[in-house]
C-alpha cells in the first residue's frame, strides 16, 4: 500500500527547507578594523565559502554598547577586529564564547596571550602602535614646531589644532587614555588631558577619523594609530607620523565570537579564515599596516614595528576589566568631556 503524504506536512516541507539552508550560509559580522579591510574581508569570504555575509562597520566602544544591549537576543555573530580592550570586557561579562582555535600556536606569543587572559573568549588578530600625526603644511603655514612627544601636545600654539576620538565609542581614544594613565600615573594623565582639551577642535566618533581630518588639512594634529596616518601618507598626503618621545601604547586587535550567535558553525568557518596566514595577508590589499598575528602573514613592508620604538609594557588585563574600563570612561566623560571646547 502506498503510504500518502498530506498536502500540509508537503507544504511544510517546503516552506522549511530553503529557510533551514539559508540560516547556515549566512552571516553576521561587526568589523571594526576600516573600512576598505572590512570589505577586503567580506568579499574574500564570500568568495571562498558562498556564505552571505553581512559586515557593518562600527568602532569598538560602539560593538561592545551593541553586544551588551543585544546579549539576550545576538544579531551579530562574529566581531573581528577592533582594539582589544572592549573584546577583553565584553569576555569578562559573558557576552563572547569560549573557543580554542587549532591554529593558535601558528599565532605570535601576543595574540595567544590575549586569547589566554580573556579564558579563550578572544584572540589577538594584528598588532599596531599609537602615534601623533601632523601636517607639516597647516604646521608650517601657522609657524608652529611639530610635536615630537605627548607633553608637546600642551603647546598653546595648538589651541583648537588637536583632534581626537571620543573614548566611549572609540577604541583608539581608549587605548590613548590607557596608554597615558600608564605612562604618567592616572591623576596626572587626567590633569595632562583637562589641559589638552584646550588645544582639542573636537572628539570624533571614530579613531582614525583624525589621520582623515589631517590628509585634508582640517587640523594640525591628530592621536590615533601610526597605521592610521600611514594609510594617509602612502595615499600622498602631508600626514607626518611621529612616536612619542616618552614611549608609547599599542593594540592588539582582536576577534571574538558572540555568545549565542545564531550562525555559530560559519561564524567559526570566519574565525579560522580569519587566522589564516593567507587571508591576514590581505591586509596590505585594503593599505592596513598593522603587523598580523600569523607569524607566517606577510608583515607589510611599511608596518610600523613594535620593537622599533619605545612602548609601554601594556596591561592589556587590567585596562581591559570590566572595572577599569568603566570607571575611566566615566571619569573621562565627568572631568574632560564636560570642559568647555
Ligand atoms: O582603522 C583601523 C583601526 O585603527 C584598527 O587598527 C583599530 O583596532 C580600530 O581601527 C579602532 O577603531 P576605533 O578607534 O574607531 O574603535
Amino acid at each position: 500500500m502506498k503510504r500518502q503524504l498530506s498536502p500540509q506536512l508537503i507544504l511544510s516541507s517546503l516552506l522549511l527547507l530553503p529557510l533551514a539552508s539559508q540560516a547556515a550560509d549566512r552571516l553576521n559580522v561587526l568589523c571594526a578594523a576600516d573600512n576598505d579591510w572590512c570589505e577586503v574581508m567580506r568579499n574574500a569570504f564570500e568568495k571562498e565559502t558562498q556564505v552571505e555575509v553581512s559586515m557593518v562597520r562600527k568602532s569598538a566602544g560602539e560593538i561592545f554598547a551593541q553586544i551588551r544591549a543585544e546579549a539576550s537576543n545576538p544579531k551579530t555573530d562574529i566581531w573581528w577586529a577592533g582594539t582589544g580592550d572592549p573584546h577583553l570586557q565584553a569576555a569578562a561579562d559573558g557576552f563572547t564564547e569560549v573557543y580554542k582555535s587549532p591554529q593558535l600556536d601558528k599565532l605570535h606569543p601576543w595574540a595567544q596571550k590575549q586569547a589566554e587572559i580573556s579564558g579563550f573568549r578572544t584572540v589577538g588578530i594584528y598588532a599596531g602602535l599609537l602615534g601623533i600625526g601632523y601636517n607639516p603644511e597647516v604646521l608650517k603655514q601657522k609657524k608652529i614646531a611639530p610635536p615630537q612627544c605627548w607633553k608637546d601636545l600642551l603647546n598653546p600654539a595648538l589651541k583648537g589644532e588637536v583632534q581626537i576620538a571620543n573614548p566611549n565609542s572609540s577604541g583608539t581614544a581608549y587605548a590613548t587614555i590607557a596608554t597615558l594613565v600608564q605612562l604618567q600615573g592616572e591623576n596626572e594623565a587626567f590633569a595632562f588631558m583637562k589641559k589638552m582639551n584646550d588645544n582639542v577642535s573636537q572628539y570624533t566618533k571614530s579613531g582614525s577619523a583624525p589621520a582623515k581630518a589631517l590628509a585634508r588639512g582640517e587640523t594640525a594634529v591628530g592621536i590615533t594609530f601610526q597605521h592610521d596616518l600611514l594609510k594617509e601618507t602612502v595615499a600622498g598626503f602631508p600626514v607626518e607620523v611621529v612616536s612619542p618621545c616618552e614611549g608609547t601604547g599599542y593594540e592588539i586587535g582582536s576577534m571574538s565570537l558572540i555568545k549565542g550567535a545564531k550562525n555559530m558553525a560559519v561564524a567559526k568557518r570566519f574565525y579560522e579564515f580569519a587566522l589564516r596566514a593567507d587571508v591576514q595577508s590581505l591586509g596590505a590589499k585594503a593599505s592596513a599596516f598593522q603587523v598580523p598575528s600569523n607569524k607566517t602573514a606577510t608583515i607589510p613592508a611599511k608596518a610600523p614595528r613594535l620593537e622599533s620604538v619605545k612602548t609601554i609594557s601594556y596591561d592589556f588585563a587590567k585596562y581591559g576589566s570590566d572595572e577599569v574600563r568603566k570607571r575611566l570612561l566615566k571619569r573621562w566623560d565627568d572631568e574632560i568631556f564636560s570642559l568647555p571646547r
